[in-house]
C-alpha cells in the first residue's frame, strides 16, 4: 500500500479526487467503484467541482457502488441510492443507465448478487474503486471475519458498525438495518487500482492495523496489502497511530514530481 499523508481530510480528499480525474481523463470509459459513508463527501465535491469548472466529463463512466442496506427503499433517505443521487450523480453527467448500486429491495438476493458480479464483469471489471474504511476495519460491507475471496452477497452488519450509523437514523441504533447486500472482498481485490480514504481520530487504530498490521479476516481491510496498486489517503488524524508515519512521509517526498498526488 502506498501511504499518502495529508494535513487534512481537505487535501487528502483533492489529492485523491485527482487521482480519479486522471483515471477518467486517460480513459473516459472508466468503470469506477464507488463508496458511500461521510469519507468520500469531500472527494465527491471535488469532482463535481472539476466537471463544472474543468470539464471533467462522466458521460461514458459506468459506475458500481459498494453496497446498500436490505429493506430500504431506494428513494428512503438514508438508503445509498439517496445519498449517491444526492451527494453525486445529480451533479455530474453521468447518465442513469450507467449506474449501478445494490437493490436493497430485490426479492431474490442471491440471484441479484449472482448478476451484479456478472454486470461488473461485463462492463469490463472496476478500473478504480473508491473505499471508506469502517472503525472495525471493513471494506464495503465486509465485517470481521469477511471471507477474503468473498464475492457480492448479504451480509450481516456487526455491531460497532450499526452503532456508528445509527448517527444517520436520528441516532436510533433499532432503526439501522441489520442486513445489507456488498461486493465482496475478492470483487474489491478485483478492481485495478484501489483509492482508500481515511480520515479523524476515529479511523487512526483501524488504518494503523490494516496498514502495519497483520493480514488477516478480523481486519478485512488488511488485505490491501496484497494489492498492487492501492494509495491509502490518510489525514494527520487517522494517520496517528501509525507507527512509520514519517517513513511514509520521507518516501513520498522523495518522488518524482509527476508521481505524486498530494
Ligand atoms: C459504512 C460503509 C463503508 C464505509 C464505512 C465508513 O458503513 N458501508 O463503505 O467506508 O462504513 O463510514 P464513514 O465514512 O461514515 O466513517
Amino acid at each position: 500500500m502506498e501511504v499518502i499523508i495529508s494535513e487534512t481530510a481537505e487535501a487528502s480528499s483533492s489529492a485523491a479526487a485527482r487521482v480519479v480525474a486522471r483515471q477518467v481523463r486517460e480513459n473516459p470509459e472508466s468503470v469506477l467503484g464507488l463508496a458511500t459513508g461521510s469519507t468520500p463527501l469531500k472527494l465527491y465535491r471535488e469532482l463535481i467541482r472539476l466537471h463544472r469548472e474543468e470539464d471533467l466529463d462522466f458521460s461514458r463512466v459506468t459506475t458500481f457502488n459498494l453496497d446498500e442496506y436490505v429493506g430500504l427503499e431506494n428513494d428512503h433517505p438514508q438508503s445509498y441510492h439517496a445519498f449517491m443521487h444526492e451527494n453525486l450523480f445529480r451533479h455530474i453527467n453521468i447518465p442513469a443507465p450507467q449506474i449501478h448500486i445494490p437493490d436493497g429491495m430485490t426479492p431474490d438476493i442471491p440471484m441479484f448478487c449472482e448478476g451484479y458480479e456478472r454486470r461488473i464483469a461485463d462492463a469490463g471489471g472496476i478500473d478504480l474503486q473508491v473505499l471508506g474504511i469502517g472503525s472495525d476495519g471493513h471494506i464495503g460491507f465486509n465485517e470481521p471475519t469477511s471471507s477474503f475471496a468473498s464475492r457480492t452477497r448479504i451480509k450481516t452488519l456487526a455491531q460497532p458498525t450499526v452503532e456508528d450509523n445509527a448517527r444517520f437514523f436520528d441516532g436510533e441504533v433499532s432503526r439501522v438495518p441489520r442486513h445489507c447486500i456488498t461486493m465482496g472482498i475478492g470483487t474489491i481485490m478485483s478492481a485495478r487500482r484501489v483509492v482508500m480514504l481515511a480520515f479523524g481520530e476515529g479511523k487512526a487504530a483501524a488504518v494503523a492495523a490494516a496498514v502495519e498490521g497483520p493480514v488477516a479476516a478480523l481486519m478485512p481491510a488488511s488485505i490491501l496489502q496484497h494489492h498492487p496498486d492501492a494509495k491509502f489517503f490518510a489525514d494527520e488524524a487517522a494517520a496517528s497511530q501509525l507507527k512509520l508515519g514519517d517513513y511514509y512521509r520521507w518516501v513520498y517526498a522523495g518522488k518524482p514530481e509527476w508521481q505524486r498526488d498530494a
